[in-house]
């Protein structure tokens, strides 16, 4: 239905056929959050909402992408000779950026390309919509380009249109977690070096619930970079006494003796999230594999209230879905997921229990935070590619 009107929309926008189709997902994050950028253990999964694509060359050297999302902004143009970050190109910056990317990297674009797409990711809610539009355009030049780009270049280049051309000093899991996603698995990635795992996400008779605060991500970059900045800090205090790179490669033992020379309570706390959260990681990997999903969801629990208490990124309305839900008959587990600040939380649930779920977790929401919540249920699909 999305191609389909993504694939009509280009005819009426630019009188010609497109000639390929691309699909590009957005992710969860089951646990391992804010530990990316700390050299720590992640375990997201691509989701099959995400962004689709059509698109057809040109001969000369512009670019003109339009969005169904945002089809008031109309088609934008730009020229492949000039990609630097303008404010009035909106969306559109998150391709031109990846282009610049691939030109700063040697890759050779020679023409221009027409390009819609169109997404069902919510906006904004934390699911990485941004991250799905730069691998959308990491597979689109690819394919019309024929550029040998390997899957963890195309990663990494994304990576840098978040960190130095959107200017959100982000880590590498919602670029890998959707260019290398696989249907029904989970990626267990350690982000120190980069080396990963398909986990089956087999969660028997429990489903994944995905629940939108459906409030807005206000001020979420400054307030995600200055998280960021706090672990630098504590971790170069560590460094005067430890010989380690980064907070992942604590144990919390290790950690809990040393913590005190970080000398400051609210940077102890940061890193104490980073090291344990690490842990928990790994630790419900394990679980998950050993078909343990009480253990699993206690662990998703866990998280949540640490990254409530001590990383301080939930606010009430992740905090009243994520433990109204930890409540709920047949929740095995609850937490935030992505950068917090609003976005959504998920939930482990059993099948019989979702509208129950949703029906109290919903009731309460609105009750304490005048807002409605919206429920899904998440299914893991393929990563990004040509459809
Ligand atoms: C955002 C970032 C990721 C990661 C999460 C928090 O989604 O893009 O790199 O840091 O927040 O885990």
């Amino acid at each position: 239905m999305y191609l389909e009107k993504t694939t009509q929309s280009f005819e009426e926008v630019f009188g010609k056929k497109s000639t390929k189709n691309f699909f590009s997902p957005g992710r969860i994050n089951l646990i391992g959050e804010h530990t990316d950028y700390n050299g720590g253990h992640v375990f997201p999964a691509s989701i099959t909402i995400g962004t689709y694509a059509v698109a057809a060359k040109r001969e000369d050297n512009l670019m003109k992408v339009y969005s169904l999302n945002f089809e008031k902004v109309g088609v934008i143009t730009f020229s492949l000779d000039d990609l630097t970050y303008k404010k009035e190109d909106d969306w559109a910056n998150y391709i031109k950026g990846y282009v610049l990317k691939l030109k700063e990297s040697g890759y050779l674009i020679d023409s221009g390309l027409e390009m819609v797409i169109f997404g069902n990711i919510p906006n904004g809610a934390g699911l990485s919509s941004s991250a799905s539009v730069e691998m959308l355009a990491g597979v689109v030049f690819k394919e019309f380009f024929d550029l040998d780009l390997p899957t963890l270049d195309m990663v990494k280049l994304g990576k840098l249109v978040e960190n130095e051309y959107i200017g959100v000093n982000s880590g590498i899991m919602d670029q890998l977690a959707i260019a290398f996603g696989e249907v029904d698995k989970a990626i267990y990635l350690d982000t120190n070096t980069l080396t990963y795992e398909m986990v089956p996400a087999a969660f028997g008779e429990h489903v994944i619930v995905i629940m939108n605060t459906n409030k807005r991500r206000e001020l979420a970059d400054s307030k995600y970079n200055e998280r960021r900045a706090e672990c630098e800090k504590a971790l170069s205090i560590l460094q005067t006494k430890l010989d380690i790179q980064s907070l992942g490669e604590l144990s919390s033992e290790e950690f809990d003796a040393q913590k005190e020379i970080i000398g400051d309570a609210t940077l102890i706390r940061r890193a104490k999230h980073a090291v344990y959260e690490n842990e928990r990681t790994q630790l419900a990997v394990k679980a998950l594999k050993e078909g343990n999903l009480e253990a699993f969801g206690q662990l998703l629990n866990a998280s949540h209230q640490s990254l409530k208490e001590d990383y301080e990124v939930t606010g009430i309305e992740l905090d009243t879905l994520a433990e109204v839900a930890q409540k709920v008959d047949g929740v095995v587990g609850a937490r935030m997921t992505g950068a917090g600040f609003g976005g959504c939380a998920i939930a482990l649930v059993r099948n019989d229990a979702v509208d129950t779920l949703k029906e109290i977790v919903g009731k309460t929401y609105q009750e304490v935070t005048g807002l409605t919540a919206d429920f899904y249920v998440a299914q893991i699909g393929r990563g990004a590619g040509k459809l």
